[in-house]
């Protein structure tokens, strides 16, 4: 009922409020008013998923990370590591040291959406092959404060857009890591043309991902991307798309704890 009114209110405010609903538009969400601009994206949000316009809904969700909100995710899961990425999550990270001996090849790390870098750092530091080592995320404040925290090591941050960034990025003997959610921010589109671009720019190339999935997402069948969960993000066949653009699976795993997650690693 809360979830509706406040859905009412921001349909209110985008089709009455046409100073606000333009500042939104510009990306422009804290700050004075920011309540309601946020009343207006949510409401744009739970619109795009239900008309199945993918556009808008990425433009949606960037807002969103772009914005104070997303500040606030960084420190309001400070057991995501540890009993995520180095708990049920690390049987892919002990897949990735098999790959990786078999790829002396793999020199550069580029993790996307790397949030408070703790993934990209544990990577650097246990794989020594990396003679470089960047994190992107669209969150200008979280590179930020990154580069002060990661002050005294040879990790690089760089506030981008990760579809963006990986169209320009040139260099090959790349693995490129997603790691907690971060591709279910693109759109099936978007992730096509990267599995594309990148394998062609960048080979040899890896990817290790883990992204949620919905808990009722058809693995074996279904060959579209489509909006799943509280904040609509997308819900990938990440096979199907790699497979596609000819990328070899090499490690797979689903696993079910408080989200359904896929785990994979893909080598071109
Ligand atoms: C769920 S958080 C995961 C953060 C981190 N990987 C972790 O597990 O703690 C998603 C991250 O992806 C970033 N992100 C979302 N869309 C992005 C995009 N298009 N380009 C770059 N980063 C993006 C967000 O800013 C956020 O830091």
């Amino acid at each position: 009922m809360k979830q509706q009114l406040k859905c009412l209110a921001g349909s209110v405010l985008h089709h009455l409020a046409p100073n606000l609903s333009r500042e939104v538009d510009e990306g422009c969400i804290d700050g004075p008013q920011g309540k309601l601009k946020r009343l207006i994206v949510d409401y744009r949000t739970s619109r795009a998923a239900a008309s199945g316009d993918a556009n808008s809904l990425r433009k949606q969700l960037a807002h969103y990370w772009k914005s104070a909100r997303g500040d606030e995710f960084y420190d309001a899961y400070p057991e995501r590591f540890e009993k995520w990425f180095l708990g049920d999550h690390y049987p892919v990270v002990e897949a990735l040291a098999d790959q990786l001996k078999k790829r002396p090849e793999i020199h550069r790390l580029i993790e996307v959406g790397c949030g408070d870098g703790k993934v990209l750092q544990h990577l650097s530091d246990r794989f020594r092959q990396f003679n470089t080592a960047i994190g992107i995320d669209l969150n200008s404040n979280i590179i930020e404060r990154n580069r002060e925290v990661y002050d005294d090591t040879s990790l690089q941050f760089e506030s981008a857009d990760l579809h963006e960034f990986l169209q320009s990025y040139l260099g090959s003997g790349i693995l490129l890591v997603s790691y907690g959610g971060v591709l279910e921010y693109l759109t099936q589109t978007e992730l096509e043309d990267l599995f594309a671009s990148f394998k062609n720019l960048a080979s040899p190339v890896m990817l290790m991902l883990v992204e949620p999935i919905a808990l009722n997402f058809d693995l074996a069948q279904e060959t579209q991307s489509r909006p799943h969960g509280i904040e609509n993000s997308f819900s990938h066949p990440h096979r199907h798309l790699l497979e596609a653009a000819g990328w070899t699976i090499q490690f797979e795993e689903v696993q079910e704890l408080e989200h359904r997650w896929m785990l994979m690693i893909a080598s071109a």
